[in-house]
């Protein structure tokens, strides 16, 4: 893995998907046992699309599983399709097809989204008031997870937040339900500054077909794309595989380390 510095962004490139996988399962474990030990408990806010799946996998096996204090972690979403949890859309499901049904985390600590395929508004207002309830937010408050694990789509979308979409105005709302003109559907999605109060931001970019779309997001400015316009409070880092970081001037970041 080597590691680069941009500004306050620690950029990760893995030599191919698998090695991404490992090292955010690293990750993932050690910022578990930190958080844990020092506020006895583990936020995450998870993310959908198919990048995940296989980090999702491998956080099951008990190589990783066996390391993670489920009792004290707590699984959210970033954002969800307006689907039915039994839908192959349902980012939900495949996290618990993937990790969920697979470790020893207690139901009560697994947070969906609920009634997102029969009123996307009121499944908004549902999520955010359980995550009001669970970081125990006053007004104007915004939750700080510790680890929200965010994808990039070709269009440089990142959890449901597109380009063009309503959801990237909003400055006050923590969870809305977004309407996405390209598939003419909402969406639900954690707010900007729903995502931008997290302790850890960490993106997962794999695969050549986001190659062209992360070195716009990188290395271009001023920032415009939704991915762009994370911006956290805490850390901020890129985990990519080579194939999605072929395209990046290199001689842009300060190399930090060059792991084997
Ligand atoms: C979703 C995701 C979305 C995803 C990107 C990348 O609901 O689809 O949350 O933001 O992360 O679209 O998706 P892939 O990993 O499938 O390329």
């Amino acid at each position: 893995m080597e590691t680069f510095r941009l500004d306050k962004v620690t950029i990760n490139i893995g030599k191919d998907k698998d090695e991404l996988t490992h090292r955010l399962a690293d990750r993932f474990v050690s910022l578990a046992q930190d958080c844990v030990k020092n506020s006895g408990r583990y936020a995450v806010a998870l993310s959908g699309g198919s990048t995940p799946k296989a980090f999702y996998a491998l956080l099951a096996e008990p190589e990783y599983g066996n390391q993670v204090p489920w009792k004290a972690t707590h699984l959210f979403w970033g954002d969800e399709r307006c689907v039915a949890h039994d839908s192959p859309e349902s980012n939900y499901k495949m996290a618990v097809d993937a990790l969920i049904s697979k470790v020893p985390i207690p139901a009560e600590n697994v947070h969906p989204t609920h009634g997102q395929d029969q009123d996307p508004v009121a499944a908004a207002l549902k999520y955010e008031k359980e995550i009001v309830e669970f970081f125990k937010l006053g007004a104007g408050e915004f939750p700080a997870f510790d680890f929200n694990l965010l994808g990039m789509g070709p269009d440089g979308h990142t959890a449901s937040l597109f380009p063009g979409s309503a959801a990237l105005e909003e400055r006050s709302r923590i969870v809305v339900a977004n309407f996405v003109a390209k598939f003419n559907t909402y969406r639900i999605t954690l707010t900007l500054p729903a995502i931008n109060n997290s302790k850890n931001v960490i993106f997962m970019v794999a695969g050549q077909d986001k190659q062209e779309m992360l070195k716009t997001v990188l290395e271009s400015g001023p920032p415009v794309l939704p991915s762009q316009l994370i911006a956290p409070a805490g850390k901020l880092d890129w985990y990519i595989d080579r194939a999605a970081a072929a395209g990046l001037d290199l001689h842009l970041f300060s190399p930090v380390s060059s792991g084997v």
